[in-house]
């Protein structure tokens, strides 16, 4: 936090409250605006910030999405975090954490209440087909087992979203109305304590079933978009390295970035 900063309004008390055993492992900053959660995370990984650092507001000015998308949040409709990772020195880079993450906001939203969360490959948290929250991963460059974990999870719809972003989004205030942003983070953080851990001593592979019982995709053709690609298949699930696994005719194809949709039959992209 810099001499600039204005604290965030947000109540940590409750959120320690929620986190319970593991409030230990946190060191939480709550400011009331910054540019994004992830660019300031980074920057303080950078300068040596330590492991479970997290960094909350209630507004950013240059909230990042995926492939250089921007991502809308404000004050009471959205949660906007990020928590910085650093794994053993001996582990290889994270690359299925999008996914593990993923999975522990979809376990945490399950014990607030909210049932039918689904994952969408590789960082799409999913809830009645439209789009709950999403992850940004990004590695430190010069250390690729840091890594900024960043999570937005909508609330509620912000009155001025473009119509086409509302369109595709869920929000959580249908099932839980009053539900405070100080327990949704107490409840993700805790979670992400424990499917950190089940990661880093055991590999994703330990998390490979939960993950595909919450496929949304799961035995539907689908579309997958990379760089330099465009592939369709039938939607397998992830492999125990995090990889999408997709069967087109007699051959199952691992994809290991891209964007996946859903795919109607009939319409031409081999
Ligand atoms: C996506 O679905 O494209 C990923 C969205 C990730 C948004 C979160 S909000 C907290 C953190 N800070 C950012 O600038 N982005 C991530």
């Amino acid at each position: 936090m810099s001499g600039a900063d204005v604290p965030s309004s947000l109540d940590l008390a409750s959120v320690r409250t929620a986190l319970g055993s593991e409030t230990e492992y946190y060191s939480i900053v709550a400011l009331a605006e910054c540019d994004s959660t992830n660019s300031r995370l980074m920057a303080a990984a950078e300068a040596g910030a330590n492991d479970g650092s997290v960094l909350v507001t209630d507004r950013q000015t240059a909230g990042r999405g995926r492939r250089g998308r921007t991502w809308h949040s404000s004050p009471d409709d959205s949660l906007t975090f990020s928590l910085l990772r650093r794994f053993p020195r001996d582990s290889e880079a994270p690359a299925a954490l999008a996914l593990v993450a993923g999975l522990a906001v979809a376990r945490a939203l399950d014990t607030l209440g909210l049932r039918k969360v689904t994952l969408k490959w590789p960082n799409d948290v999913l809830h009645e087909g439209g789009k709950l929250a999403g992850i940004l991963i990004e590695l430190q460059p010069g250390d690729l087992r840091s890594a900024v974990i960043g999570i937005g999870i909508n609330l509620r719809l912000p009155p001025d979203l473009p119509e086409e972003v509302a369109r595709l989004a869920a929000t959580l205030d249908h099932q839980l109305p009053d539900i405070r942003r100080e327990t949704v983070l107490g409840a993700v953080l805790h979670a992400l304590s424990f499917v950190l851990r089940t990661y880093e001593r055991h590999g994703f592979g330990a998390l490979r079933a939960e993950w595909n019982v919450r496929d949304a995709y799961a035995g539907r053709l689908v579309e997958v978009r990379g760089e330099n690609f465009r592939r369709s298949g039938i939607c397998r699930g992830a492999d125990s390295d995090g990889a999408l696994l997709l069967e087109a005719g007699s051959a199952t194809v691992r994809v290991i970035a891209g964007e996946v949709s859903l795919r109607t039959p009939g319409s031409g992209v081999p």
